[in-house]
């Protein structure tokens, strides 16, 4: 069954448009996609679209169904984004974020058992002892990390996050994108994600797609798609590729090749 199938995907900011014709490769049970591309290319477009928060032209279909047929509280418990954005500092707390977004979805779960899902996305995100500071105390990083347990407490089966370790140290980036994998491993779905590091896609993703200008340049095995002539063209970098023993591919940026 293809959990994500998206395909003739474009849309426009007024008249101006910025998804030509976007076909992503199908995701699988289990399966991250990445989404890469230079700033500007089209991630948060296509996100806002997969999510449903903007109008598009083309067809996403979650398992087998257009999005635009799946009612709208089938399709809160089912997809969750991570905005680029992580949630504003406020004078809420995680706890009260976390507890409005589920009770949102009128889920039949008991008070402790929701408490009980909220904390152990905490310890996970290693935000126990934030739990109940607000928002606008929390550092940029944490507040990030707030955004993606607020996505994750609500156990989506399909999962979109937009940059989502961005503001992330080595320690956290790794360990979000560990806790997206192993939920895939666990319970199934599918997740798209949008990065800039390389290494980090190649590191976790099934498969890639690059996007240029609001295009699909390349789609497919990292090792496929990172290549030294793929990151020239659509980054302007000079960069050389390893293979490594397990099959990932390593991306070594040598210089810039042009004034962006
Ligand atoms: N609300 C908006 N109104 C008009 N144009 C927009 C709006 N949001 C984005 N754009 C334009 O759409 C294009 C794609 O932007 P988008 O945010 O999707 O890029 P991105 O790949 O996510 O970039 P980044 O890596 O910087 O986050 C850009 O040209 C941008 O200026
Ligand atoms: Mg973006």
């Amino acid at each position: 069954m293809i959990r994500l199938g998206v395909s003739g995907l474009s849309a426009s900011y007024g008249r101006t448009r910025v998804l030509h014709d976007v076909a992503l490769p199908d995701l699988h049970d289990g399966q991250l996609l990445g989404l890469l591309g230079p700033n500007a290319s089209g991630k948060s477009t296509a996100m806002h679209c997969l999510a449903r928060q903007m109008k598009a032209d083309g067809e996403i279909r979650i398992d087998g169904d257009l999005v635009s047929d799946i009612p709208h509280a089938t399709w809160l418990r089912k997809v969750a984004i991570v905005p680029q954005s992580p949630p504003a500092p406020t004078s809420l707390t995680p706890t009260e974020l976390l507890w409005s977004a589920v009770r949102a979805l009128d889920l039949a779960l008991s008070d402790r058992s929701l408490a009980a899902r909220i904390q152990d996305i905490f310890a996970e995100l290693g935000l126990s002892e934030l739990a109940f500071a607000p928002l606008h105390t929390l550092s940029g990083g944490k507040r990030q990390l707030v955004g993606i347990a607020l996505a994750l407490v609500r156990d989506p089966q399909i999962v979109l996050l937009d940059e989502p370790t961005s503001a992330l140290d080595l320690y956290w980036r790794l360990t979000v994108l560990d806790l997206v994998r192993s939920r895939l491993a666990r319970q199934g779905g599918a997740a798209v994600i949008a990065l800039h590091d390389m290494d980090l896609a190649a590191r976790y993703c099934d498969q890639v797609a690059l996007l240029s200008n609001g295009r699909i340049v390349a789609a497919g095995l990292p090792a496929e798609v990172m290549t030294p002539d793929n990151l020239a063209s659509v980054y302007g970098v000079e960069a050389k590729t390893r293979m490594g023993e397990d099959g990932r591919v390593t991306i070594n940026v040598l210089r810039p090749i042009r004034v962006s």
